[in-house]
């Protein structure tokens, strides 16, 4: 992508991460996906009173692109306090899609900074995919 376009990509994050949804953690998190034909889709993380039921910036943001139909993607942006990279439930999810993904992470703490660059790849290597269930059924456990 061009530099240009990652800026406004990691703006698109930046942006989205002012509707964060997140009275447990107190924790916004923003993110944006750049599909293959170059529009965005933005999330933020939804959380719940029921713990296990929080949505992530990134699998909200990945959802919406899917709902509208863009499942070719070239680069997602997180923002978040710290520039941390996705957890381990988003590195899984976003591989289902591309194993490749370019990611940049924008640290809101320090806005001026670049975002960090990497590749899904290099965070979630060898993960469970599509491929893994082509080979056939599991074997039941000897007791
Ligand atoms: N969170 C994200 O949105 N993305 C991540 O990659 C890590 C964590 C959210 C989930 C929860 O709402 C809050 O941050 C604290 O974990």
């Amino acid at each position: 992508m061009r530099p240009e376009k990652l800026i406004h990509l990691a703006d698109a994050a930046v942006a989205a991460r002012r509707m964060a949804y997140a009275p447990y953690s107190g924790f916004a998190v923003g993110a944006a996906v750049a599909t293959a034909d170059g529009q965005l889709f933005t999330g933020c993380n939804v959380e719940n009173a029921s713990y296990g039921g929080c949505l992530c910036a990134e699998r909200v943001a990945a959802a919406a692109a899917v709902a509208a139909g863009h499942r070719r993607w070239q680069a997602l942006a997180i923002a978040l306090p710290g520039g941390g990279t996705p957890c381990g439930i988003c590195r899984q999810f976003l591989s289902e899609f591309a194993e490749d993904l370019l990611i940049l992470a924008i640290d809101t703490d320090r806005p001026t900074a670049p975002p960090h660059r990497y590749q899904l790849q290099q965070l979630y290597p060898h993960g469970f995919s599509g491929r893994d269930l082509q080979a056939g059924p599991p074997k039941p456990p000897t007791p």
